[in-house]
């Protein structure tokens, strides 16, 4: 990183050097949500409560304080050798931490937004110790094995291509097998006892990439993470380009759907390679995504999302065998798709749903997924709405004059004092430009160091304050055009080549982002009549949510102002959700009560949305928001 500074929101790297990973998170998390957050696999079966002492871990660089939890379960010689529990050691600066080894098999296990997840996958393994045949027992291979699997509770059919294996299966295994069961259904006979060896992958196909977690089904713990670009951006980036592709391609559903099964394969490829593990033992594979990249990838025609009144061809729950879609796992294997509420709210905001529990508890929650389109619900168990705001693609870095996606060189954070600015870049490089998190921060600086009007205007030079005045004459510019910039690096500055401003229409841009997502908030808060002071919490999702700073997030308007300790970041809630539904069928079963539960409102035309679209547009004055600047 080119320079730090260190506030409640700064990333922090966390290494597990027991499991050779390296994770960045915000500062305030603690070290047990930080390692379930790359899918470590650490033991818990309280919750999370700091009640149980399965959590613990050892800190080898960094600090983390001693609490009274900690006291409870170590030594003092332990405490200074490091040892902590993890669910309560918060994260405040680098750190390295060991791991040790899980001594037992988990029943549960804590997933997404520190969910307690009970373990009951679809899966399951069946061991039979068969008595052979004899001329006194004549029965047939099927029933045999039919019978004794009805004894263990399993009553399934066996498929025609398992039959056709079953006799010299059993013969040569001296009939011990075991029997794969998905569902209600008998996918692989197996030689010996193989129990022990049950394995799924969660994918979470994005517009822009796509994760796929190989999951262990007998611990709830991740075995391998892989990512990949989405091999369909080469027909655009996001889904109404697509979808327009579709429609005016003759065989174009075929070509995207081809191109996102290669992704899929490729990741299954790249997570076997990690794992030492088989295509045939991959039994079931979970997807969330949106409705848009289902429909692509099942090979339906997504025209219908892409045009009013926006009614997608599927919207529950969806099961087939991989062989169907080409997918290079045990052929039988079920692939299982996650519903969705509607065209624009689709089945990665409900993985998001599952993981973060909103709609399981009866605090008031909201959730905003912050993306191109920004995917929001609020609510509780006693019922929840959803919508998507077309918010654009500011937060991508798009239509930004030096916006860039979240990659190496990316400025992530931004922090203006009145005599100088500190840069966060992504990766020891010089920066390159501004991703949405970089953009959403200057903006905010800018606001707070009273440079920009509420209105979005840079103020004129009389009306800054002397302390910032210096600043002011260095950093501002105007072009031919008389259009005014912030420059927050000037060539060679940093070891930046070009300079990297933020313009007047940048920011307008951001404004037009903030208003939907923020218009969007305040319409589902007028539906379900609440206001902000009975908001629990605010989560934000998703890759860009996840970097957000809630300071900046509350100043520039994009979140209602609550304290800033009761906004998290969740990271990839979708793909936790997707692991939560392989690993769990309760679990499972509660999303397709979702659609009972959550109201889709659909703001595409509406003139209550373009109102409060419009009133939004300005920032929030900053003596009303309350804020602890420190
Ligand atoms: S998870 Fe139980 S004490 Fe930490």
């Amino acid at each position: 990183m080119t320079k730090y500074y260190f506030e409640k929101t700064s990333k922090i790297t966390v290494e597990f050097i027991s499991h050779k990973k390296k994770t960045r998170v915000p500062a305030g998390m603690s070290i047990f949500d930080s390692a379930n957050w790359i899918g470590l696999p650490i033991e818990s079966t309280c919750g999370a409560l700091g009640t149980c002492g399965k959590c613990k871990i050892r800190v080898l660089e960094g600090q983390s304080g001693i609490n009274e939890f900690d006291v409870k379960f170590f030594t003092e010689k332990e405490l200074k050798e490091g040892w902590r529990l993890s669910c309560k050691a918060i994260i405040s600066q680098d750190m390295v931490c060991e791991i040790p080894q899980l001594l037992g098999i988990p029943k549960a296990s804590i997933m997404g937004f520190g969910r307690h997840v009970i373990l009951n996958p679809n899966v399951h393994k069946v061991y039979l110790d068969l008595k052979p045949p004899t001329m006194e027992d004549q029965c047939s291979d099927h029933n045999r094995i039919h019978d004794a699997l009805i004894e263990n509770g399993f009553d399934v059919q066996l498929p025609l291509d398992v039959l056709k294996l079953l006799p010299s299966i059993l013969r040569q295994s001296k009939w011990k097998i075991t029997a794969v069961v998905v569902g209600q259904e008998l996918v692989k006979i197996e030689t010996g006892d193989t129990s022990n060896r049950c394995y799924g992958i969660a994918f979470d196909i994005g517009t822009t990439s796509v994760v796929g977690t190989l999951m262990d089904l007998n611990t709830g713990s991740s075995v391998a993470i892989s990512s990949t670009l989405n091999d369909q951006a080469v027909f655009g980036a996001d889904v109404i380009t697509r979808i327009s592709y579709t429609m005016t391609h003759k065989n174009g559903i075929g070509e995207l759907q081809k191109k996102i099964i290669k992704t899929l394969n490729t990741l299954i490829k790249e997570l076997l390679n990690k794992s030492n593990i088989s295509n045939h033992e991959i039994y079931e594979i979970v997807i969330t995504a949106n409705a848009t990249m289902v429909h692509l990838l099942l090979g339906l025609d997504p025209e219908a999302i892409g045009v009013t009144p926006f009614i997608p061809v599927l919207t529950d729950s969806y099961k087939l065998h991989a062989d169907e879609l080409n997918l290079k796992v045990l052929p039988h294997a079920h692939i299982y798709f996650l519903p969705h509420l509607g065209a624009y709210v689709g089945a990665d905001i409900v993985g998001g749903l599952l993981a973060s529990g909103i709609v399981q508890e009866d605090a008031l929650r909201l959730l905003v997924d912050v993306g191109t389109n920004g995917e929001i619900i609020l609510g509780s168990k006693n019922g929840a709405v959803a919508t998507a705001a077309p918010a654009g693609p500011a937060f991508e870095g798009a239509q930004i004059k030096d916006g860039m996606r979240a990659s190496e060189g990316a400025i992530e954070s931004v922090r203006i004092f009145e005599d100088k600015i500190e840069l966060q870049v992504i990766g020891d490089v010089p920066p390159v430009g501004l991703c949405g998190s970089g953009l959403l921060d200057v903006v905010a600086q800018l606001r707070m160091i009273g440079f920009l009007e509420t209105s979005g205007k840079f103020v004129k030079s009389n009306n800054i304050n002397t302390k910032s005045s210096t600043l002011f004459q260095q950093r501002m510019c105007t072009d031919n055009d008389g259009v005014q910039s912030f420059v927050l690096a000037w060539p060679n500055e940093t070891g930046n080549n070009k300079q990297i401003v933020l313009t007047q229409r940048d920011i307008r841009e951001l404004q037009f982002a903030k208003s939907a997502i923020a218009g969007g908030i305040e319409i589902l808060m007028k539906k379900l009549n609440v206001n902000t002071n009975e908001l629990k919490n605010i989560y934000l999702a998703g890759s860009f949510g996840n970097y957000i700073n809630p300071v900046s997030a509350i100043v520039v308007g994009l979140v209602p102002p609550i304290p800033i300790d009761c906004i998290k970041s969740i990271g990839n809630s979708s793909g936790e959700g997707a692991k939560i539904a392989l690993t769990s069928f309760r679990e499972r079963q509660k999303v397709n009560k979702y659609e009972n539960i959550v109201d889709y409102l659909e703001l595409s035309g509406s003139t209550e949305f373009s109102d409060t679209f419009m009133k939004l547009l300005d920032f929030p004055e900053l003596n009303k928001l309350n804020l602890d600047m420190n």
